[in-house]
């Protein structure tokens, strides 16, 4: 016998019930991303190494440890992307939309791929949805960021998102933070996990960000490094929340993974959760458009929100999914019937009225039961002998009446009754 195979390690199938709710999320995220005014983007899953190794970061975790990188036949070096905001900034960048009147708002519901541990929460091939406004250095359109995910949470059913944010300053309040930062960890060397002895150097608050290390408590705070614009500007995203309600909390070692932040940093997280995961999180880039190549500054700010995680959480919270709502099955008996059943099918589709079938079960008794589940008003009989003659059976199925009717009329008659039924 040969071979059975299974999926990857941390990669997973999406099918039936998994699948309805990644059909709920994608719904309300696509309806809510056009009511915002922003248009969807799809970026193709392998870009060249250097998007990602400029654009994350060389020295983050993501970019280091966890990237599927390869060479192609042709000899590029090509990797997975990890992420999607380098990719979406590389695309600004090559297709000229700076020419365009700014902002540009792009969403996004894709895959990515990170060769992470396998643990709770953490896939090899995940799904994010996200959000892009490129092109304006204005706190408003990182309130409304945050404020459009937050809404997007509370429709799937989570109303106990947390925004948790902070502020990594400009460059120049960076370097000055970053060297007092320095300076403390040297103090404290001897207690840092090795990890971060050689974060020490390179990357200094990501130290901040280590769970093993506690000497953070102790450690300098960035919003005492903040110059006045750094700090106007994020006085005024926290008053545009305060203003629509969204609540958050303040977090100074807030610092994320990727390198390509400056500015206001945030993550959403569930406060129901024991062990909270974060579900998203973002914030400004003015940066990356450079070290993609652009001679000018682009100012950006955006967030993605991790679609496995939402998924999970939907789920331990009980939300429900709407029932597919269609008043009516056809059901047949026979290759005479099914013919005619399937241009029935065709004919209620074309009048606006969807209905159920079950085309690939051929015992009336089995698609009768399955008619009987699905809970519909009306279900449509063919059998061999209403074929032969064009006709069909309606048979209203609370009072168990039943009426022949001809094939031509069917459409006509059922729309009556269930008009009827509605009164
Ligand atoms: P991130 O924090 O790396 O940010 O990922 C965002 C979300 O994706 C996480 O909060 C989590 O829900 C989900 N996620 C990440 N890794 C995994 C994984 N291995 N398995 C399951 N879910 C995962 C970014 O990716 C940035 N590009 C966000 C952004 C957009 N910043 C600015 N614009």
């Amino acid at each position: 016998m040969s071979k059975k195979f299974k999926s990857l390690g941390g990669m997973h199938d999406v099918f039936g019930e998994q699948y309805d709710y990644f059909d709920k999320v994608r719904e309300v995220v696509s309806r809510n991303a056009k009511i915002y005014g922003f248009k969807g983007i799809e970026t193709p899953v392998i870009e060249e190494t250097g998007v990602f190794t400029r654009g994350v970061g060389e020295q983050t975790d993501i970019v280091e440890k966890e990237m599927y990188t390869f060479k192609t036949k042709g000899g590029e070096q090509v990797s997975l992307r990890p992420e999607g905001t380098a990719p979406i900034m590389r695309s600004f960048i090559e297709h000229s939309f700076y020419t365009k009147p700014q902002p540009v708002k792009f969403y996004y519901f894709q895959p990515f791929f990170r060769h992470e541990r396998q643990q709770a929460g953490r896939y090899r091939q995940f799904w994010q949805f996200g959000f892009e406004t490129i092109g304006k250095d204005s706190p408003i359109v990182d309130a409304q960021i945050i404020v459009l995910a937050h809404n997007i949470l509370k429709e799937l059913g989570i109303k106990d998102a947390l925004v948790k944010v902070n502020n990594l300053g400009c460059e120049r309040c960076r370097d000055k933070f970053k060297s007092a930062l320095k300076k403390y960890l040297k103090s404290v060397a001897s207690s840092l996990c090795s990890d971060c002895k050689k974060r020490m150097k390179k990357n200094p608050l990501r130290v901040l960000d280590c769970k093993e290390c506690s000497v953070k408590e102790d450690a300098p705070q960035i919003m005492n490094f903040l110059c006045k614009k750094c700090s106007d500007d994020f006085r005024q995203v926290l008053e545009l929340l305060d203003e629509v309600k969204v609540s958050y909390d303040l977090d100074s070692f807030l610092v994320r993974g990727l390198d390509y932040y400056n500015g206001i940093v945030y993550e959403i997280v569930s406060s129901s959760q024991e062990k909270p995961l974060a579900l998203g999180g973002g914030g400004r880039y003015n940066k990356l458009s450079v070290l993609l190549g652009s001679e000018e500054e682009i100012p950006a700010t955006g967030m993605a929100i991790g679609v496995e995680r939402v998924v999970s959480l939907m789920k331990e919270k009980e939300v429900k999914l709407e029932k597919d709502k269609r008043e009516v099955f056809i059901a047949q008996l026979g290759d005479l019937a099914k013919k005619k059943a399937l241009k029935l099918f065709e004919d209620f589709k074309k009048t606006g009225l969807p209905v159920f079938e079950s085309f690939g079960r051929d015992s009336l008794k089995s698609q009768l039961s399955r008619a009987d589940r699905l809970g519909v008003n009306i279900t449509i009989i063919i059998g061999k002998e209403e074929a032969l003659a064009e006709k069909a059976i309606i048979r209203d199925m609370d009072s168990g009446k039943q009426e022949k009717v001809d094939l031509k009329e069917v459409v006509k008659e059922v729309k009556k009754k269930l008009k009827e039924n509605k009164k």
